[in-house]
């Protein structure tokens, strides 16, 4: 039986993927490295250091920075996406999540986030949907990152519940895969291509029906 939803955040909760985009793309500029929204397409679902990691062997620089200057690096791009979170209130939840978080609680499922950002909490406050969550995901405690399970098993185990009593709900690759193996129902957000390894798929977040993902996961 289905008694959780376990949701990433990014893409899915709010679309805050484009300010990401913008603050990787000036970070890449000033350190003469260009980046396109392909590109960026990979840097969905991965922590802050790995994307830096991405655009640096993109720009072929992988080896130009210490440890030292990397954590510079991912410190300014963080920085201005700081400045671009500031401005998002409850109008910018993804089209259709104010309706799924609400019919989620009045069918008593139990909500937590599994989002690698560790601007999650702060993102959650500004929508003011923070206190619906019984749990966030701590990035800082994971030893891996998204294809990893461990997110998804963490996200379950903040609700008291087995992986197999929750659906998990992504928008990127490595997210889906990471739900597939925690052993959770997937239900992707986004292209039948880049969706291809979910158990269920819509292309949008205002298609995202509670009772029709609740009966696809319990007779899968
Ligand atoms: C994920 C995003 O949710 O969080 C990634 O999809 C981002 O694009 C990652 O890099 C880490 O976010 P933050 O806020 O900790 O830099
Ligand atoms: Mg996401």
């Amino acid at each position: 039986m289905i008694k959780g939803l376990v949701l990433d955040l990014d893409g899915v909760i709010t679309d805050t993927a484009e300010y990401h985009y913008l603050a990787w793309k000036s970070l890449a500029e000033k350190i003469g490295i260009d980046i396109d929204r392909a590109f960026n397409e990979q840097l969905k679902g991965i922590s802050r250091m790995e994307s830096l990691e991405l655009i640096l062997e993109r720009g072929g620089k992988a080896q130009s920075y210490s440890a030292e200057e990397k954590e510079t690096l991912a410190a300014k791009k963080n920085d201005e996406y700081k400045v671009f979170i500031e401005s998002i209130t409850p109008a910018d939840l993804c089209p259709g999540m104010e309706k799924l978080l609400f019919e989620a609680k009045e069918t008593g499922l139990a909500l937590s986030v599994s989002s690698a950002s560790k601007n999650a909490p702060t993102i959650l406050e500004q929508l003011q949907v923070k206190e619906q969550f019984t749990g966030i995901v701590d990035p800082n405690s994971l030893k891996k990152g998204k294809p990893d399970p461990e997110i998804f098993y963490k996200g379950a185990e903040l609700l008291g519940l087995s992986p197999e009593e929750c659906i998990g709900i992504e928008d990127a690759e490595a997210g889906i895969d990471a739900i597939n193996d925690a052993g959770m129902f997937s239900v992707g957000v986004g292209s039948k291509e880049s969706m291809k390894a979910a158990d269920y798929f819509v292309e949008s977040t205002k298609e995202l029906d509670l009772k029709i993902m609740i009966e696809k996961a319990e007779n899968r």
